[in-house]
């Protein structure tokens, strides 16, 4: 034991860390070394895939895997923390570990990646004067308590202490954070101030900051009102192509020191309403050769992207590219993101490119056997054995009475901690007589997408989509009979990731009116969907045929032996799909996502699945779900009956 022990500690003095070193190399341990990584994001996988994904990436002839953290699903409510299950990120890197790989940490706090709030959890709202990247002491102090908890998880696993973490990043594209806001002075401070909390919790591994590649073009002109200027921190770069251009942006402003792409965009993700993103393979393998031979490392953005399975996916809050304004931009739920290891895990061309390229380029040998690909089944088209209307189930529901509108994150329910995620119904009190009249403030009040009922009946969609993204001040709405009621059933769509990121409030955040009165009050019912809600539906004793959107549909799917599928949602309209209580995620009609990715850890063996659909606009005439054989993620479907 003592000469074992002995031995342990020899190894380890004689791991040196890595360096980033004045000869424009990386060295580890003694030896130069490129890093040739890939981006695996542990919570958008099933922790029973993980294995087999990391064995791709291995597969592929990369040597170090990176990854993300999401605090927002770590920290789901303050002080209440989670690293179990698809969250257990130590196993994740062990995993790494055990298969030989590096691992680059980059833990946040803001992630960005598509994710909802870019990793940030709702509860940060409760504070109503929250800036979220920067020193403001309430987010200071939420940060503070994640990383004590999270790196006093991940600590052993730090290279200098035996482990696989070679390198940590600081914050997130940092330099295109205050343009991107317009919200404000810039806070070079808080970069500083979280180097020093990484340094505190005895991480003495590389720290680097990564940027865009033309943010570095503005730091050459405008000095360094970033902060990034650290002598012990290293600056990456990141892009999509012009491989030489952004590499060169980055050794004007830091010559001698070997280059990192820390986020090669080796594809690129999607939003709703929008056309199918992505990269050709030609385009990534002229990308990749130019960074290899320019002697840079990489990291790829993504080597395999995943789901955004729940509610988890984000949005962009960005110029629409049609009519130049700005506007609100979901994130759909797959994270395919059109790079080398599909959302189901099936190696993909750019794979193979990969492999010849860092044999080429780098002499690498990776593994010969090639690991097997996902066996999809399809299973049978089902039509659904039951069907609840939503208004019939409001009651399952918290609800309360309300003098304003106000935001979900403000809802007194969920033993006062507001509301995270879904869906929101805000029902005026008042019963409008008939005639014409006016729904006033929806363009100041709402953040994500509103349905407007009348009498239960839809008559108005907004919807932030192309094209689409001015919302009336006044909307016409006609009131039919005597005595109507209004709903507004507002969804929470995935909170900003990307510009604008503060004041992410969702739901209604102002008071709406009725004819330019603003004294209406209301009652609003919270419906997050979550299991519990899910498995407590009444179901209804009339026919499915005669329940008609907003409602749930009930499909009992047997399965015998479990199998990854995907559910082909093409005929439906708008709405989220559950399995066994669990949230897939949303499908649209618009696109370009059709299909949800089913892993088959979700499913039950030898027994009937229960998979609920909740649709908002309209279910298809016959209420049947099909599967299909492959994804379908690059179709928009344009014509759908629109009310009235
Ligand atoms: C890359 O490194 C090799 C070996 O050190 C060197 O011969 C070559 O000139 C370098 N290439 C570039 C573009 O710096
Ligand atoms: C309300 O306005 C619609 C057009 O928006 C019109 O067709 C309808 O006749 C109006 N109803 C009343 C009661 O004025
Ligand atoms: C998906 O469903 C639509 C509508 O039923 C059908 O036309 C299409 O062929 C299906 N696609 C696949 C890949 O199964």
């Amino acid at each position: 034991m003592r000469v074992l022990g002995l031995l342990f500690s020899l190894a380890l003095a004689d791991r040196s860390p890595l360096e980033a070193r004045d000869d424009g190399k990386f060295w580890l341990n003694g030896e130069p070394i490129t890093l040739v990584s890939g981006s695996i994001h542990y919570f958008r996988v099933p922790n029973e895939y993980w294995l087999d994904r990391l064995t791709k990436l291995k597969y592929a002839g990369l040597n170090t895997v990176e990854l993300y953290v999401s605090w927002n699903l770590h920290e789901p409510y303050q002080g209440e923390f989670d690293f179990s299950g698809d969250l257990d990120v130590v196993r994740f890197i062990e995993m790494a570990e055990e298969l030989g790989l590096h691992v680059i940490f980059r833990p946040g706090p803001y992630i960005c990646a598509e994710w909802e709030w870019g990793g940030h959890p709702y509860w940060l709202l409760h504070d109503t004067e929250m800036k979220v990247r920067t020193t403001y002491p309430g987010y200071l102090e939420a940060v503070e308590n994640f990383y004590r908890e999270l790196f006093g998880r991940v600590n052993h696993l730090m290279y200098q202490n035996g482990g696989p973490i070679i390198a940590v990043q600081i914050e997130n594209e940092y330099a295109g954070f205050a343009e991107a806001q317009n919200i404000g002075p810039l806070d070079p401070a808080f970069l500083t101030w979280l180097r020093q909390l990484i340094k505190d919790q005895n991480c003495e591994e590389l720290l680097f900051t990564s940027d865009g590649g033309w943010d570095f073009y503005k730091y050459q002109l405008e000095g360094d009102p970033y902060g990034l200027n650290f002598d012990d921190v290293l600056k990456t770069v990141n892009f999509q192509t012009n491989a030489n251009l952004w590499l060169s942006a980055l050794e004007n402003v830091q010559p001698n020191k070997p280059m990192m792409v820390m986020e090669w965009w080796s594809g690129w993700f999607d939003f709703w309403g929008y056309h199918h993103q992505g990269t050709t393979p030609a385009s990534f393998e002229e990308n990749l050769r130019s960074i290899l031979s320019a002697n840079a490392s990489v990291n790829y953005y993504m080597f395999h992207g995943g789901t955004n399975f729940g509610f988890m996916n984000g949005a962009n809050f960005n110029t629409n590219s049609q009519t130049g304004g700005l506007e609100y931009q979901p994130v759909i739920t797959s994270y395919d993101y059109d790079c080398p290891l599909s959302e189901e895990g099936r190696i993909t061309e750019k794979l193979d490119i990969t492999r010849t390229v860092v044999q080429e380029i780098l002499g690498f040998s990776p593994p010969e056997e090639r690991p097997a690909d996902p066996e999809i089944f399809v299973y049978e088209t089902t039509v659904a054995s039951e069907a609840a209307s939503l208004w019939r189930n409001l009651a399952q529901a918290e609800t309360f009475a309300s003098e304003e509108c106000i935001a979900m994150e403000w809802f007194p329910v969920n033993q006062g901690r507001g509301q995270p995620y879904g869906y929101a119904l805000y029902r005026s009190q008042a019963s409008f007589p008939k005639g014409n009249i006016t729904i006033d403030g929806m363009d100041k009040a709402l953040s994500g997408r509103a349905n407007i009922f009348v009498n239960q009946e839809r008559v108005y969609s907004i919807t932030n989509t192309p094209g689409n993204q001015n919302i009336l001040s006044e909307i016409p709405v006609d009131m039919p009979q005597w005595g109507n009621v209004v709903d507004l059933l507002i969804e929470n769509s995935g909170r900003i990731n990307y510009k604008k990121l503060n004041d992410a409030y969702m739901g209604l955040k102002e008071q709406i009116g009725f004819g330019g009165n603003f004294d209406a009050s209301w009652n609003i019912w919270s419906l997050p969907f979550d299991q519990e809600y899910i498995e407590s539906l009444k179901w209804d004793s009339n026919p499915v045929m005669f329940i008609d959107a907003p409602a749930f549909y009930k499909f009992d799917v047997y399965v015998d032996e479990p199998m990854d599928a995907f559910i082909n949602m093409t005929k439906w309209g708008k709405g989220v799909v559950f399995i066994n209580g669990r949230n897939l995620g949303r499908y649209w009609y618009i696109g370009p996502q059709q299909t949800l990715y089913i892993p088959k850890t979700f499913l039950t063996r030898r027994d009937y699945n229960s998979i609920v659909v909740f649709e908002e606009i309209q279910a298809p005439e016959i209420r049947e779900i099909e599967f299909s054989a492959t994804p379908i993620l690059d179709v928009n479907q344009e014509e759908w009956p629109q009310p009235q």
